[in-house]
Order: structure tokens, then C-alpha cells, then sequence
């Protein structure tokens, strides 16, 4: 079992204190949907839906947190467990919170993630055009491994992204992220 995403008090699975704000992350559930709706609506193009996010939450290997601020939904994490590697498939954060470690926190709670089991590579495909994101997984080791052409249905490229660490270890702690 991944985690219980029907228990009305998750489990948080990470948690620190910036100067003004309690994060924490923890397992995505049904009830959050609104807010992650939400997000998603405002952050791609070509958004999911809820039913693929229910479709989601229904899949053993598929694992979805949230990162929380003060107790609001502040961005959100969806990424697959291959057994010998990791696929991420959905990372956002409210437009509101940009640039402010939430991305971070959910890239460094997955690190750690994978360090407890000894999985070393991680990829994800990205828009061409996203620098924010491009970004953002370049900082975290990330190197462009691969294209496929006009991949998206408006005809945009994507890039293939991997990392692989001998070590398996995360880039740096937790409570390193920014802000903390
Ligand atoms: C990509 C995304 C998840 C980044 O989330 P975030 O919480 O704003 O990221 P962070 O604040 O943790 O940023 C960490 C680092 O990433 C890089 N980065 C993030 N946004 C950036 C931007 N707009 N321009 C340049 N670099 C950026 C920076 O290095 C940043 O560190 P810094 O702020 O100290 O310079 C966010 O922009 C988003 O939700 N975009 C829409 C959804 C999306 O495109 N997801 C990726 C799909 S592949």
C-alpha cells in the first residue's frame, strides 16, 4: 500500500517552518481536488481533469502529495514508481507561490523519497518553451537526455529530462530547501 488517501487526518510525510509559514506535505486525497482543480486550470494548457486525477489517485504505483502553506494547497506533486526508476508526470504550484520553494520542497521530499529505496533515476517529459520548469529540474540535477517532436497537441516539442545519481542520495536535505 502506497498511502491511505481515504483517512480523513493525513499523515503529513514532511514538515518545516519558514519565518512566517507552517509547509508541510503530505498525500494528495479526493477532498483536495477543488483546490488542485484549480491550480492545474491555471498552470497548463491543456490541464487534467478530475477524473484523470481520481484515475490517479486509483493507481497503486501512482503517487500524488500536496505541499501545503499555513494549510492551504500551495503546489502538487504526481509521479510514478517504475520499481527500478521514477517518471514524473504533474508538478505545479499556485501562480501565487511562485518562486517561494514549493516546487523545491516537492522535488527534495521526492529525492529523499527515492534515496529511502535505493532508486537512482528519475525522468519526466517537459515543454520545450517552459523555462520555469526547465529551471527549476536543471537545479535539481536534471539534464536534457532526448526531444520528441511537436509531442504536445499544439504542435510544441517536448524535451526528455533524467537524472541518475550513483549514490541514489538526495542533492540536499530536506529543511535545506529555500526558505527554511
Ligand atoms: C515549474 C513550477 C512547478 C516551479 O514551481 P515553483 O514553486 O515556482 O519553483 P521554486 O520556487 O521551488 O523554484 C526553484 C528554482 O527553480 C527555478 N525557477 C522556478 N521558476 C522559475 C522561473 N519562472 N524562471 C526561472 N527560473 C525559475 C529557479 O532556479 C528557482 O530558484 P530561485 O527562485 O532561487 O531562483 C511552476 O512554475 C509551475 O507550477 N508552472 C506551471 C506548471 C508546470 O509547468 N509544471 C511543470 C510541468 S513539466
Amino acid at each position: 500500500m502506497k498511502y491511505d488517501q481515504s483517512i480523513t487526518a493525513p499523515q503529513e510525510l514532511a514538515q518545516g517552518q519558514t519565518s512566517d509559514t507552517l509547509w508541510t506535505i503530505r498525500p494528495m486525497q479526493n477532498s483536495d481536488l477543488p483546490q488542485v482543480l484549480a491550480i492545474e486550470r491555471s498552470s497548463y494548457p491543456e490541464p487534467w481533469n478530475e477524473e484523470l486525477f481520481h484515475h490517479e489517485l486509483s493507481l497503486t504505483n501512482s503517487h500524488l502529495l500536496v505541499g501545503c502553506a499555513a494549510q492551504e494547497i500551495a503546489g502538487y506533486l504526481c509521479f510514478w514508481d517504475l520499481g527500478c526508476e521514477v517518471e514524473i508526470h504533474n508538478i505545479a504550484t499556485a501562480p501565487s507561490m511562485r518562486r517561494r520553494g514549493v516546487g523545491q520542497r516537492l522535488l527534495s521530499y521526492l529525492d529523499e523519497w527515492m534515496a529511502r529505496r535505493g532508486i537512482s533515476d528519475v525522468f519526466l517529459e517537459v515543454r520545450c518553451g517552459n523555462e520555469a520548469a526547465i529551471r527549476l529540474y536543471q537545479r535539481y540535477g536534471f539534464s536534457v537526455t532526448g526531444q520528441r517532436r511537436r509531442y504536445y497537441s499544439d504542435g510544441e516539442d517536448a524535451l526528455l529530462m533524467g537524472r541518475h545519481r550513483e549514490s541514489s542520495g538526495p542533492s540536499r536535505p530536506l529543511n535545506e530547501a529555500k526558505g527554511s
